[in-house]
């Protein structure tokens, strides 16, 4: 089996050569050697890496990219039962950082102009007063003022 070098799965993928050693160092991606000892890529490569294109346009961390193709066959592409379900996921994932943020926006909302960066009332600092569990006053300054010493 011959397989791709770099710089075709580069061309081919649109992705530059230093990310494709990026992505075979991290795991997500898999070369084997020629009798000469050269780097190829099988085709199923390519797939990959549009599946992690995917995942950088939704802003998937890195490490969920790697947990997601870790338990992909390894001796195929992807298919689509196979990428539905990751997109199935994915889209979970993405809906709860969205009302995550969409909370963090409207709090923020009521910060503008205000400046006083409260640890017990800004809602930003310490949403839902989760401070409140650890200790009565500036908690989260005691412990930045004991880390730094
Ligand atoms: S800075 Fe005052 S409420 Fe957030």
């Amino acid at each position: 089996m011959q397989g791709l070098t770099v710089g075709e799965i580069a061309s081919r993928s649109g992705v530059a050569v230093s990310a494709i050693h990026f992505y075979e160092r991290k795991g997500l991606i898999a070369s084997h050697r020629t009798e000469g000892n050269q780097r190829r890529f099988d085709r199923a490569v390519l797939r990959r890496i549009a599946l992690i294109k995917v995942a950088q346009q939704l802003g998937v961390p890195l490490a969920e990219v790697a947990e997601q193709l870790s338990v992909l066959p390894k001796d195929r592409a992807p298919d689509h039962r196979d990428w539905q379900k990751i997109a199935t996921r994915w889209s979970q994932q993405l809906n709860h950082r969205i009302h995550m943020l969409e909370a963090l926006r409207d709090n923020l909302d009521g910060c503008i102009g205000c400046g006083c960066l409260s640890m017990t009332k800004c809602t930003v600092i310490n949403p839902g007063d989760c401070l409140a569990d650890e200790g009565q006053g500036a908690v989260a300054l005691t412990e930045m003022a004991a880390v730094e010493g």
